[in-house]
């Protein structure tokens, strides 16, 4: 008997499928169809994928080709496939061609021609709401979104405004955007989202007026200096019905969210000790410590909460400027310590200490893919998510989510996780003053 097997995504299944999977089957006399698990597209990046495993799975049974389906659920799994079924042909498009050459060691190769003029990608494009996403920048870097956006469906890249012209011109040169708007009226009218990326004294300003404008807004974090004005652009976001995300992408990462699941749910007992700590450099120094401070905040306040019974700073000036910042809070069952400095450097990474066990991350831990728990019966474990980003991605996505759903409030990161960072870091600040 000859065995074939063949692999792909069959998101909102479509004719160029089904040609393929009977040309498949006519390739020999058993054919069994590899579907991409969830897990598998978001570690490739593919977050456009719009339906569910069980439906794609479903599409390919009715075809009737499949003798066997299998789930696809990590990077080289065709490998141990090919052995373990004992396949004489591999089978996929020639949109593959030469992409699994390498597969002949183990089975015979085949390219096959793919139909033309359709796609999923295609159909998703055409009928699904596609969101355009202005950018408002003083900065030449994108901080990623355009890189990220192109893995989201449901969103795309618009125009760029900026207050100085040619860093208008220069963004929209360097990120390939459709066209620099000569005013902020401009941008509005050919968007649907604006991305304010500015420095903190701006981004009040400048987010107060796309939401005035009627536009949902993602701002760099945080918004303001100031927890009331914040407050009142959380206010006039939701007068307007209208969303407003802080740009903050850990809490949107399966990563972190996987972190806060094992703290959580006492995978490492109660929480004794729990250490952040961040530095980066080039930062605008009389703001770095509200953009670090805020961003070290976070992973504490979602994962312990926001319920600390206390809390003591120590903050060392150069100037007007923080240079370096130790922030202590105390909670019912243990400690939290942040770290925030500058020319005074400290690692970037996360140390849950739990009477069970520890959880880490040892680099950049904002981006990081993975984290480790060592339990104190001598086990360890890593958890790796296997992506290349800074997390955009997963904010973009819960972005179409939101907006496909007419839902203006977000629990990854709420306001009140926003506000109370500010509130915290003032706090920190009138402190020592
Ligand atoms: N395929 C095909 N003809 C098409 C589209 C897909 O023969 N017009 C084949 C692919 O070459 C692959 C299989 O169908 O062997 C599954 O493809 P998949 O990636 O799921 O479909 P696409 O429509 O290419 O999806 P996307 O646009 O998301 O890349």
């Amino acid at each position: 008997m000859k065995k074939i097997i063949t692999y792909g995504t069959y998101d909102l299944f479509h004719e160029g499928h089904y040609n393929m999977l009977k040309r498949a089957k006519a390739e020999g006399d058993y054919l069994i169809v590899g579907v991409t698990g969830d897990r598998y597209d978001v570690g490739r990046g593919k977050l456009s994928v719009k339906d569910s495993l069980a439906t794609r799975i479903e599409n390919v049974k009715k075809t009737g080709f499949a003798d066997m389906i299998i789930t696809e659920e990590y990077l080289g799994q065709k490998i141990s496939d090919i052995i373990k079924y004992d396949i004489d042909t591999f089978v996929i498009g020639d949109d593959w061609r030469g992409k699994f050459d390498h597969l002949n060691n183990y089975c015979t190769v085949k390219y096959i021609s793919r139909t033309e003029g359709i796609s999923s990608t295609q159909i998703r494009e055409e009928v699904f709401t596609i969101y355009k996403i202005g950018v408002i920048t003083d900065k030449m870097s994108d901080n990623q979104i355009v890189k990220e956006s192109n893995l989201i469906a449901g969103v795309k890249m618009g125009k760029v405004y900026s207050e100085d012209k040619d860093i208008a011109e220069e963004f929209c040169k360097k990120y390939e955007l459709p066209g620099v708007a000569e005013t902020p009226e401009e941008l509005y009218e050919d968007s649907d989202v604006i991305f304010v990326r500015a420095d903190i004294k701006d981004r009040y300003r400048l987010a107060k007026d796309a939401l005035q404008a009627g536009k949902h807004v993602i701002c760099d974090f945080p918004f303001s200096l100031d927890s009331n004005k914040q407050k009142e652009l959380w206010n006039i976001a939701k007068e307007n019905d209208r969303i407003l995300l802080d740009n903050i992408k850990a809490p949107y990462s399966q990563t972190f969210i996987q972190m806060m699941w094992a703290v959580q749910g006492g995978l490492i007992g109660d929480v004794i000790d729990f250490n952040c700590s961040v530095s980066k450099k080039d930062l605008d120094i009389p703001y770095l410590f509200y953009e670090l401070a805020g961003m070290a905040v976070v992973p504490m306040l979602k994962i312990l909460g926001h319920d600390y019974l206390s809390m003591d700073s120590r903050l060392i000036y150069e100037g007007e400027s923080i240079e370096y910042a130790t922030m202590y809070f105390e909670y019912p069952t243990g400690k939290a310590k942040i770290n925030v400095g500058n020319k005074i450097r400290v690692g970037n990474q996360i140390e849950i200490i739990g009477t069970k066990g520890t959880i880490s991350i040892g680099d950049n831990w904002w981006k990081a893919d993975y984290f480790e728990m060592d339990k104190t019966d001598g086990s360890s474990q890593v958890f790796n998510m296997n992506f290349d980003s800074n997390g955009f991605r997963f904010l973009l996505a819960n972005l179409v989510d939101m907006l496909n759903q007419d839902i203006i409030e977000t629990k990854f990161f709420s306001e009140k996780d926003s506000w109370k960072v500010t509130a915290i870091l003032e706090e920190a600040i009138a402190k020592e003053r």
